[in-house]
């Protein structure tokens, strides 16, 4: 299966993709397989634990240290490696797990820059949703510099809203929502970014399945993601208990 083209996604048999990668562990896997064949240069075993331990890879994130499993770590990698976006877009991260990634694959593909945004709110904040204060402590810039990444990526400590308001004219090939967790705050980044998401591109959701069996759950992006399933035709949705990924392609 060839995803290169970056218009190939939509128009392909979406049906036929969800079910040879239903298993999330499986998707993952495959597409890691195709980055592979793509110049496969630091994700090697030790790289991984070492990205896990550095950049606070967590179970959240289907991330299993013991077994060098990146888990979505390996989706948002592989996915970047195979559709070379230009302008890709994080939001949140409690020490820049996924953000670290996304910055890797941009590097390895010598193509392509991450904008990585966060409020920087530590436990005493109502909108933390698990945030540690951690960029507000130390230097983004010398985090990211520890596996050569400084060159890849930006970190811009302030919520997505005064980023969007900063930098209103920015359009972006990726976007990955996982900051403010609430119902409004994801459905914000979502109407925030869609627009200036260009065609073919990805968002990205995390969190989509937790709190939905739960109605005095804060979490909303499981309801945001029901929303944009009803919206959009082609979403792929990654559940798990835990967490879950939502992938959209804008076509
Ligand atoms: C800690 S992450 C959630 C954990 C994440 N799933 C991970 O794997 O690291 C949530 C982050 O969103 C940030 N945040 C909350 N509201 C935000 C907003 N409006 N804009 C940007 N970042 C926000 C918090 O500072 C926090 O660091």
């Amino acid at each position: 299966m060839k995803i290169y083209n970056r218009h190939l996604f939509p128009r392909m048999n979406v049906y036929l993709f969800y079910d040879a990668f239903i298993n999330s562990v499986t998707i993952v896997k495959s597409l890691f397989c195709l980055s592979i064949e793509k110049n496969f240069t630091f994700v090697t075993h030790r790289g991984i634990k070492r990205i896990i331990e550095q950049y606070g890879g967590a179970p959240g994130q289907i991330v299993n240290s013991l077994q060098k499993n990146l888990g979505y770590g390996y989706l948002h990698y592989s996915l970047i490696r195979v559709t070379r976006p230009k302008h890709v877009l994080c939001i949140g991260s409690r020490y820049g797990y996924i953000p670290a990634l996304c910055a890797l694959a941009c590097k390895e593909n010598s193509y392509g820059k991450v904008d990585f945004v966060d409020a920087g709110y530590d436990r005493s904040h109502p909108k933390a949703w698990g945030g540690e204060g951690f960029w507000k402590q130390i230097d983004p810039e010398k985090h990211f510099a520890l596996i050569g990444l400084s060159e890849w990526i930006t970190t811009f400590v302030m919520t997505s809203q005064k980023y969007n308001k900063r930098f209103a004219k920015k359009t972006y090939d990726y976007v990955y929502i996982d900051g403010d967790h609430s119902y409004e705050g994801v459905f914000s980044d979502y109407l925030m970014f869609w627009p200036r998401l260009r065609k073919g591109g990805f968002m990205l959701f995390h969190d989509i399945s937790q709190g939905a069996n739960d109605k005095q759950s804060p979490f909303g992006a499981w309801k945001v993601w029901q929303k944009i399933l009803k919206m959009h035709q082609y979403g792929i949705t990654f559940p798990n208990q835990r967490s879950g990924l939502g992938v959209l392609q804008k076509s």
